[in-house]
């Protein structure tokens, strides 16, 4: 195991600049519309890691060393999730949003959903297991794709396998598990007929192109991390993408702000849950 010693972080705020400018030339990611002291205390993790003594060693250390340069994708990206993260937000959409949601789709039987910042695949998966049991034998009348997007390529490799430790599936009922999971060597891996519903792509929600045309966008636990300006302008980015009458399910502990609190209209405030409604 690698010994991290702690060194004295000299902070200086030119340098932090600098640095920022770099890692986006480097890895593409937009630092500017993180939360300050959210990036300083992740990049405080590599510059401890790499034994650097301020932004300045660790900007050398990062251009002279390829392998630094996934390190600092893997800590500036937050990638914890679960298979049915806050399982109540979970029982939220299978009580009261598909029910709905069916109701109002009648014959159209496409359902497209969106898993925005989906890490490796737990969200996207769950989603694909709650419509397959809430649809039961008519699942395969309909259409539906569910999109898992992020800005990390490892987790989205971990995405697309579809493969999960059993420690991962430790909190899930072992009829869930006999039902979605087959197992592969010592892991579990998902069942074809739950693949075959999720896409996985890499998708920058700060500068990648808006998606539209969904029914329900998940965007949980991504959001905390941007700067407030921004987190406006992605609500609304994510109210456009919803079709009319779609749902947007945020993380627990988020609040809507901006023009999107004044455009959606309450679904489930406990679970964070807004409905798309006409703007007046
Ligand atoms: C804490 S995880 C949330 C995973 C899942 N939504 C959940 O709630 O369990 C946050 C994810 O957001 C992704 N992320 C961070 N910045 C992003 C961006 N600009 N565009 C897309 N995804 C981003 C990270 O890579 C990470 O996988």
């Amino acid at each position: 195991m690698t010994n991290f010693t702690p060194v004295n972080i000299h902070e200086n705020e030119k340098e932090f600049a600098d640095l920022k400018i770099i890692i986006k030339r480097k890895i593409g990611f937009n630092c500017e519309d993180y939360k300050q002291p959210h990036l300083k205390r992740r990049l405080a993790v590599r510059l401890r890691a790499t034994q650097s003594a301020s932004y300045k060693d660790y900007a050398q250390v990062l251009l002279k060393n390829a392998d630094e340069e996934k390190q600092l994708k893997e800590t500036l990206t937050v990638n914890v999730t679960e298979l049915f993260r806050n399982p109540e937000t979970y029982e939220s959409v299978r009580n009261n949003i598909l029910p709905e949601l069916i109701k109002y789709k009648g014959n159209n039987r496409v359902i497209k959903v969106w898993s925005a910042g989906c890490s490796n695949g737990e969200e996207p998966y769950s989603i694909a297991i709650l419509l397959n049991e809430y649809l039961g034998s008519s699942a395969r009348r309909y259409n539906i794709s569910i999109l898992g997007t992020d800005i990390d390529e490892d987790s989205l490799e971990k995405a697309e396998n579809g493969v999960f430790q059993p420690k991962q599936l430790e909190k899930l009922e072992k009829e869930r598990i006999a039902r979605f999971f087959i197992r592969k060597d010592d892991n579990y891996k998902v069942i074809d007929e739950l693949k075959k519903l999720v896409k996985v792509k890499r998708h920058d929600l700060i500068s990648g192109p808006k998606l539209t045309g969904f029914d329900i966008i998940f965007c949980r636990n991504v959001t905390i991390y941007f700067e407030e300006k921004l987190q406006e302008i992605l609500y609304m980015n994510f109210y456009d993408a919803l079709n009319e009458g779609g749902y947007f399910v945020m993380g627990k502990t988020e609040t809507l702000v901006g023009p999107a609190s004044q455009s959606f209209k309450r679904f489930d405030l406990k679970e964070r849950i807004y409905t798309k409604k006409e703007r007046l």
